[in-house]
């Protein structure tokens, strides 16, 4: 359905102010967007809430177009997209940087920008300077944050001004090197109630919606009915109010590496590779570019 350029519009953004003129002038049309309103609306319905990570331009037209609901820019850009080992290095204006390259491309979805490791930690009025820039700055509508001992002050800080947060509990890469690995969280009864009790407290904080991953199944489902707003999982079972995947896991953009919890549905590795491929026997063979 085609709504007004105007819909939904906040007045007070010369951000979206400005997308909406320049959707306008390129013959867009805006359909409504994505909110917080739409994940609560849809987790009263009980209907899957989808989200899925996009980190440029064209992976945010395609994520967009095919309807999700949000488009997480992750910090998992950083393993994804620039091949580092982990997330810890990524710096506030990297992930603006990208942030603001996935906002462009997306008319519809809710954009969330995934905060940095110490763009928050540093204490509630420094996370809260940073959250803003991704509103201000970047094009998104919400930021998300992972679990550790300052996050509950700086959820209460950026609900309270208008920021909504996405919480992130179990395995919390961030925290990497804590937990040794990439392993498993929520594993024996203590770990269950520990998860359980931060799922409360985010909720209770004002978070909007929070990440499970990976947990047993059997926990998914327990903090997912311990609390009453959506839990997205990755690796956390279908019982969680949503799913969340990382697109390049999805669409089979990096060769050799498939988590347990992930699908492929596409090898768009093998389809670039076979592309530049052909262009490359092209040149060689003088087939390409064609002579007059
Ligand atoms: O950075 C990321 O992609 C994430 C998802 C795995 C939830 O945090």
């Amino acid at each position: 359905m085609l709504f007004s350029v105007r819909d939904g519009l906040d007045e007070s953004s010369p951000y979206e102010i400005e997308r909406c003129a320049s959707f306008s002038r390129k013959g867009f049309a805006l359909d409504k967007r994505s909110t917080i309103i739409t994940f609560s609306e849809k987790y009263s319905r009980r209907e899957p809430i989808v989200v899925v990570t996009a980190y440029d331009y064209p992976q945010a037209l395609a994520a967009d177009a095919a309807g999700v609901d949000a488009i997480l820019v992750g910090d998992s850009v950083a393993n994804n997209i620039l091949g580092r080992p982990d997330t810890l290095s990524m710096t506030m204006e990297e992930m603006i940087h990208h942030t603001k390259a996935v906002s462009a491309g997306v008319k519809r979805a809710m954009v969330i920008g995934d905060m940095p490791f110490m763009s928050y930690q540093g204490g509630a009025r420094e996370a809260l300077k940073n959250a803003a820039r991704f509103l201000k700055e970047a094009g998104a509508q919400a930021v998300k944050l992972e679990w550790g001992v300052d996050t509950l002050e700086a959820v209460r800080l950026m609900d309270g001004n208008g920021i909504p947060v996405m919480g992130h509990i179990g395995f919390t890469p961030q925290h990497l090197n804590r937990f040794g690995g990439y392993r498993m969280q929520g594993k024996g009864s203590k770990a269950v109630t520990e998860l359980v009790k931060s799922a409360k407290a985010l909720e209770k904080a004002g978070a909007f919606a929070f990440v499970i991953e990976l947990v047993p199944d059997e926990v998914g489902k327990r903090i997912t009915k311990a609390v009453h707003i959506p839990t997205i999982g990755i690796g956390a079972g279908p019982y969680c109010s949503g799913q969340v995947q990382v697109l390049n896991d999805l669409a089979g953009m990096n060769p050799g590496f498939r988590p347990k919890h992930a699908k492929a549905y596409a090898d768009v590795y093998s389809v670039l590779k076979d592309a530049v491929q052909r262009y490359a026997g092209e040149v060689r063979s003088g087939k390409f570019p064609e002579k007059p």
